[in-house]
C-alpha cells in the first residue's frame, strides 16, 4: 500500500539562520513515530517484511535513474541542481578526500576538481548508468573515481573524507539512519557532511511524497539535525539556498 503521508507541520516564519535556533523542538518524536508507521504498516499490509519494501524501493530507484541518466543533465530540473550546486560551493570549504554520495552523473565533483587542485573525490550512485555518464563526462580521471553502489553500504574505510557532500539524493533512501550511520563512520573526526535538497516545510517533522518511484522523503532542519545527531554528527548550520532548497552542515 503506497500513500502520501504529509506531516504536521509549524508554520514556518523568518530566515533560517543557525541549529540552535530548531535544536530543543528537533525532529518531534511523535511525528517521526508517524512517519516510521507508515513504513512499517506498509510491509505489513502488503504481507511483506519492511527489509523487502526497502528492497523493491532500491531496485526500482535504480531502474527510475538508469532511464533518465543519458538525458539527465538536459532536464531542467538538472539545471536547477547545477544552480544550486554552485550557490553550494560558496559554503564548501576545500577539503583533500571528498565522497559525493549519490553523484549522479559526477558535474558536482568535476567542479570541485576544476577549483581544488589538490582535491581527491570519489562519487558513489546507485545508478550504473548514471556512473556510465559520469565516467564518460570525466575530465579529472586521475583525480575523480566512480563507482556504482548504495549509501547505506558504503565500501571505504573508516574516517577515509574530510568531506563528504550528498545533493537532492539523501530524499530517495529507504534507511536514512543507516546511511547517516555510514556518513559518521567513513568522515574523519572534524570532517564534514554537506546535505543539500529541499527540507519539509516546517521547522519540525518530516513529509513523505509519492511523486517518483518508492517516494521521496524530505526532513525538516529540525529532523535532520536530531537524526544526524544519532549517527555522531554535530549541526552547524542550516541555509536556505533556493526556495525550498536547505543546505544544512554537519561536522563530525
Ligand atoms: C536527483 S539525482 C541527484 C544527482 C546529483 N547528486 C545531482 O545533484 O545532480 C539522485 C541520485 O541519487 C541516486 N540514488 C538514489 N538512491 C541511492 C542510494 N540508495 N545509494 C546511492 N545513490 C542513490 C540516484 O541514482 C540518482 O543518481
Amino acid at each position: 500500500m503506497r500513500c502520501i503521508l504529509l506531516q504536521p507541520i509549524e508554520p514556518a516564519s523568518g530566515s533560517l539562520k543557525h541549529c540552535q535556533k530548531y535544536s530543543s523542538s528537533s525532529c518531534s518524536a511523535p511525528n517521526w513515530r508517524v512517519y516510521s508507521s507508515v513504513r512499517v504498516d506498509t510491509g505489513v499490509t502488503a504481507g511483506v517484511e519492511v527489509g523487502s519494501v526497502e528492497k523493491e524501493s532500491l531496485r526500482a530507484k535504480e531502474h527510475y535513474f538508469d532511464g533518465w541518466a543519458s538525458r539527465y543533465d538536459g532536464f531542467w530540473t538538472s539545471l536547477v541542481y547545477r544552480w544550486c550546486h554552485r550557490l553550494l560551493l560558496t559554503h564548501v570549504r576545500p577539503a583533500d578526500a571528498v565522497l559525493d554520495l549519490g553523484c549522479g552523473t559526477g558535474r558536482l565533483l568535476g567542479q570541485m576538481a576544476d577549483r581544488w587542485e589538490q582535491m581527491r573525490g570519489v562519487g558513489l550512485d546507485l545508478s550504473e548508468g548514471m556512473i556510465e555518464q559520469a565516467h564518460l563526462r570525466n575530465r579529472h580521471s586521475g583525480r575523480l573515481k566512480f563507482l556504482q553502489g548504495n549509501a547505506e553500504e558504503l565500501p571505504f574505510a573508516n574516517g577515509r573524507f574530510d568531506a563528504l557532500l550528498c545533493t537532492f539524493s539523501f530524499q530517495h533512501y529507504p534507511n536514512p539512519e543507516g546511511v547517516l550511520a555510514e556518513i559518521g563512520r567513513v568522515l574523519r573526526p572534524g570532517g564534514r557532511f554537506y546535505w543539500v535538497e529541499a527540507g519539509a516545510f516546517g521547522r519540525t517533522g518530516s513529509a513523505r511524497m509519492n511523486i517518483t518511484p518508492g517516494g521521496l522523503r524530505l526532513y525538516s532542519p529540525a529532523c535532520r539535525a536530531q537524526m544526524a545527531l544519532a549517527a555522531g554528527l554535530g549541526c552547524a548550520a542550516h541555509r536556505r539556498l533556493f526556495g525550498p532548497v536547505l543546505l544544512s552542515i554537519f561536522v563530525r
